[in-house]
């Protein structure tokens, strides 16, 4: 659907040259609620203002339904950005115009008939849940209110993509919520494909299929969220994933472990680490009883990521030192990663 091969973009200004995207090679299939993550000035907003092609690639091809835009007209350009919404940080609506007129915009400049933009444009409303707002203008309304219009107006033309670009960075966590809902429910309801720029991990693990996490410009990691969330192989990767999940353990935690544990040796402490099918079988308790080892839990978190659970979970162990190594194997056999942490290693 949308592919990036070895694109890379320059930006020169007063002879100072900028690498934005360095070597891209990016393929985002139908249907997908495709992430974007990385700092600032990671290149995220260069990657999608290149699928509408308001920039050009220094190099390399951006292909959109098996169409190299490099190589089309204007023409050719202008029906494919029609297929393509965008809707953006502070929504960029205009201010002098009512609500209806907003979204009615990409609808005149199309010279569509008043009965079917007075038609479209009251479906769009009633679709983000602003029926009554017709007539009120972009002040009167609060940002969550503000980005529904701006989705209305960027669904007007029945886009085949939706690029949002920070849509839910200027608003509070329960409007993002309600905002990345209703992106879903657009990315369900019409199959349309959603490239989603963010510099918060929160908003991939809520709605994300796949994730390509940018820095300096280059596609660092990417792949299905749970793959990345579970595995992360970059450092970046990493910091990105600890804002959700959270795998060390409190400092609270192990404060109390030094001063009550820490002297004792017959104990052993390990992370454990749940992905997918693992985190639904009841494995620690068959510790307990089949084991016969005691198991002290000592801090544990889990997320649901695309409806697979993901987890880790950090316990001691006492008992018999066999039945410890025991243990640890059935763990391993039944896909729980597990790594050992020496009492000495925490503090
Ligand atoms: N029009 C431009 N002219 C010159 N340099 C630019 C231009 N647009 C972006 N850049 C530079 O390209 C790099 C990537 O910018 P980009 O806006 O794509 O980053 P970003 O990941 O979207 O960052 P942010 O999270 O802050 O929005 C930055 O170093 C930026 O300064
Ligand atoms: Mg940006």
């Amino acid at each position: 659907m949308i592919k990036f091969e070895n694109v890379s973009k320059q930006y020169e200004r007063n002879g100072i040259i900028t690498q934005a995207l360095h070597n891209v090679n990016l393929t985002i299939d139908k249907g997908d609620i495709y992430g974007i993550i990385g700092y600032s000035g990671a290149g995220k907003s260069t990657l999608v203002r290149l699928i509408n092609y308001l920039e050009q690639p220094t190099q390399g091809h951006v292909i959109i339904q098996n169409q190299d835009l490099n190589q089309l007209s204007n023409n050719e350009l202008r029906h494919i950005r029609q297929k393509i919404g965008m809707i953006f940080q502070h929504f960029n609506l205009l201010q002098t115009k009512t609500v209806f007129e907003n979204i009615a915009i990409p609808l005149i400049l199309l010279k569509e008939k008043k009965q079917i933009i007075q038609k479209r444009v009251y479906e769009l409303l009633e679709f983000v849940g602003l029926g009554d707002k017709a007539h009120s203008y972009p002040k009167e309304l609060s940002g969550g209110q503000k980005q529904r219009i701006g989705i209305a107006r960027a669904l007007a033309n029945n886009p085949d993509i939706l690029l949002c670009d920070e849509a839910t960075s200027a608003l509070d966590p329960q409007t993002t919520q309600s905002i990345l809902d209703l992106i879903k429910k657009i990315n369900e309801q019409y199959q349309i494909t959603v490239v989603l720029i963010t510099h918060e991990m929160h908003v991939i693990e809520q709605i994300c299929h796949k994730v390509a996490v940018m820095e300096k410009g280059k596609i660092i990691e990417c792949g299905n969220v749970i793959d990345v969330f579970g595995h992360p192989k970059h450092q970046t990767t990493k910091n990105f994933v600890s804002t959700v999940i959270n795998d060390q353990i409190p400092i609270g935690v192990v404060e109390n472990l030094l001063e009550i544990e820490g002297k004792k040796d017959n104990i052993r402490l390990f992370k454990l680490e749940f992905l997918g099918r693992s985190a639904s079988q009841p494995v620690v308790n068959e510790l307990i009883l089949q084991r016969k080892v005691i198991v002290n839990i000592l801090f544990a978190h889990m997320s649901e990521i695309q409806k697979n659970v993901l987890g880790s979970m950090f316990i001691q162990l006492k008992g018999r030192e066999d039945n410890i190594n025991d243990s640890i194997h059935y763990l391993r056999e039944h896909g729980v990663q597990v790594t050992e942490i020496n009492h000495s290693e925490i503090n």
